[in-house]
């Protein structure tokens, strides 16, 4: 009786002491994941300048919408990452990477040799070019016609650069603004003669304001542009992480599907 009373109780030690093990390996396991993956469970910061219609953009009730955000969203979501997105001014948007503020920025930017220089970009997502936005009575038929006109432009923005190209760095001629929409709203008041802007903004703006009576000007010496998705120099398994996705969604359909969306007729 004795007996049976102390295996039945070094048995029971045997069976707690080995669930236990078990249980630790778990934990284990599962903690290395989270080392190795890591990233799995870490949520990347990225920011946007959600005044980018139809790119980026808030509704109403404070939600991101848009191309770019649904693009986002389908490349983490097959690169295997979270996300949290982040409303981020233009203004020094890029230096956001560097300081740790953001790990992505997703905002309709175009991969230019300039900003290669200081920042890693993704494959190219998304082609554009520049497009004027001017009165419907407006004899503007051209950029170069832009030489003795107000322009208005997002400061620090491609539109920006081929301005200041156009009408030279220190023309008075040339109005900054912080947001496209800013500048769309001088295009309004008469404050501008004309907007350069990128143009799927350009374009989604004219046809969702018919009622303000603009057109969109189209010139063939606009270069080609290309969309990415830009990180911090040197994060390598980020970017490699953002480009499996991209490639992922291009593949899987999902791309389309946005790109008709937003884009389709
Ligand atoms: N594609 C242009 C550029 O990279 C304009 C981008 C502006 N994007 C924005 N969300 N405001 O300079």
């Amino acid at each position: 009786m004795k007996k049976t009373k102390i295996l039945m109780y070094v048995l029971a030690m045997v069976l707690t002491l080995s669930l236990a093990a078990c249980g630790s390996k778990q934990n284990a396991e599962s903690e290395s994941t989270g080392a190795s993956g890591g990233d799995s469970q870490k949520e990347y910061l990225v920011g946007t300048d959600a005044s980018y219609a139809p790119f980026e953009s808030m509704t109403a009730d404070n939600q991101f919408v848009g191309f770019d955000m649904e693009i986002v969203q389908a490349i983490a979501d097959k690169g295997g990452f979270k996300i949290k997105l982040i409303n981020t001014p233009w203004e020094g948007i890029f230096a956001t990477l560097n300081s740790g503020d953001r790990d992505i920025i997703i905002s309709a930017v175009t991969i230019t040799e300039e900003r290669l220089k200081e920042y890693d970009f993704s494959d190219p997502y998304f082609d554009a070019k520049q497009s004027i936005a001017v009165p419907k009575t407006s004899s503007v038929q051209k950029f170069d016609d832009l030489k003795d006109k107000v322009v208005g432009v997002q400061t620090g923005t491609t539109g920006d650069e081929v301005v200041t190209k156009l009408l030279g760095a220190d023309s008075g001629n040339i109005k900054r603004l912080e947001t496209t929409p800013l500048a769309l709203k001088e295009l309004e008041n008469g404050g501008v003669d004309a907007v350069v802007a990128d143009n799927g903004v350009v374009n989604n703006y004219v046809k969702n304001n018919s009622d303000k009576g603009f057109k969109t000007v189209d010139d063939a010496s606009f270069a080609k542009e290309s969309y990415g998705l830009v990180t911090k120099k040197g994060n390598k398994e980020l970017l490699d992480k953002i480009n499996a996705g991209l490639k992922a969604i291009k593949e899987d359909g999902t791309y389309d599907t946005i790109y008709q969306k937003y884009f389709g007729e």
